[in-house]
């Protein structure tokens, strides 16, 4: 039953702890602890794919900038650490506003703070809002001659197929006249793709299991974190990262005045990481009416940054 009271996390939870394919959105691994730790997944060697990314942008932020065009407004979806948009930031020729769009409140504000010192002239206008659902924009500013939307990070990965496509529908709907710059994550030697979420320090282990530490802060549930192990494991014909995290004894949890029992290698499904071909991803796009522009990437190809450019009028217009 739906009650308004309960946090979505709790009622999402509750639901996944129900069913027998339990499965909860990625997005709640990101409280202030899971957005450090992924920070410092970034940085683990394993992890390729945010160097990779950095890499091509810093070799190709002139060329995106060049195709933004002056007196852009520029929205980050999902921004985290923003180390990424500088580079496009610098070579923006006067950019009017950034907006980074996040769930994670206080992570973004003290990363936007900082920004400012670098880019004084620039208006900032923090959203705190979750984009897999609606997207909250507010009216360009009136001296802005394109909105772009800047994606990075293959976060589109966390997406199911049908909320890719409703993504690129979003896309479409907010953003006339705009455009996309998309960083996605390519297919490639299943095994590199397999380290990159089981790295050897454990980290990424560390941040699936926040996810019931956070319950266990937040909705007073009562996870042990020792009796439940961290699995991840590239499921090819699917083309995505699965983790799990997965029960090593039966064992009861509370979780709002309700127990539930889980049997020994009972999995709760935390996250699917999609990865793509630049292909596979633009015929999504197309799908949605969005136009294929230029594609970025790394000498072995392992992430791109794609270009969308989006029909309509612009609000000048
Ligand atoms: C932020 C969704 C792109 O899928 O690679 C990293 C999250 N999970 N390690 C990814 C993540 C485990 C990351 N995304």
């Amino acid at each position: 039953m739906m009650d308004a009271s309960r946090s979505e996390f709790e009622q999402d939870l509750l639901t996944a702890l129900s069913q027998t394919n339990k499965q909860i959105s990625p997005k709640y691994f990101y409280d202030a602890k899971g957005s450090a730790l992924f920070d410092q997944i970034c940085d683990l060697p394993e992890y390729y794919p945010t160097r990779t990314e950095l890499a091509i942008l810093k070799a190709h932020a002139a060329d995106m900038a060049q195709h933004m065009g002056p007196h852009a407004e520029l929205i980050e979806l999902g921004a985290g650490s923003l180390t990424k948009v500088r580079h496009l930031l610098r070579e923006m020729d006067a950019p009017v506003s950034f907006l980074p769009m996040d769930i994670s409140g206080a992570h973004l504000k003290a990363a936007v703070a900082d920004l400012s010192l670098e880019f004084p002239d620039l208006k900032l206008t923090t959203i705190v809002a979750d984009y897999t659902k609606d997207w909250l924009l507010p009216a360009p500013a009136p001296e802005a001659k394109r909105r772009i939307a800047f994606f990075p990070g293959s976060t589109i990965g966390n997406f199911s197929p049908p909320e890719a496509q409703a993504f690129f529908a979003n896309c479409a709907a907010h953003l006339p006249a705009g455009a996309l710059l998309l960083g996605v994550d390519l297919l490639k030697q299943p095994g590199i793709i397999h380290q990159a979420y089981n790295d050897a320090q454990g980290v990424t282990a560390a941040f699936n299991l926040n996810l019931l530490a956070r319950a266990n802060k937040e909705l007073k549930a009562n996870f042990v974190l020792e009796q439940f192990s961290h699995w991840a494991f590239y499921n090819a014909p699917l083309h995505r990262i699965e983790m799990h995290l997965v029960s090593l004894k039966k064992q009861e949890v509370k979780l709002a005045d309700q127990v539930f029992v889980l049997q020994e290698g009972d999995s709760l499904h935390t996250e699917n990481s999609y990865k793509f071909t630049v292909d596979s991803i633009q015929q999504m796009a197309l799908s949605q009416g969005l136009q294929a522009g230029p594609v970025w990437t790394d000498p072995e190809r392992w992430f791109g940054l794609l270009w969308f450019d989006i029909p309509g009028k612009t609000h000048a217009s």
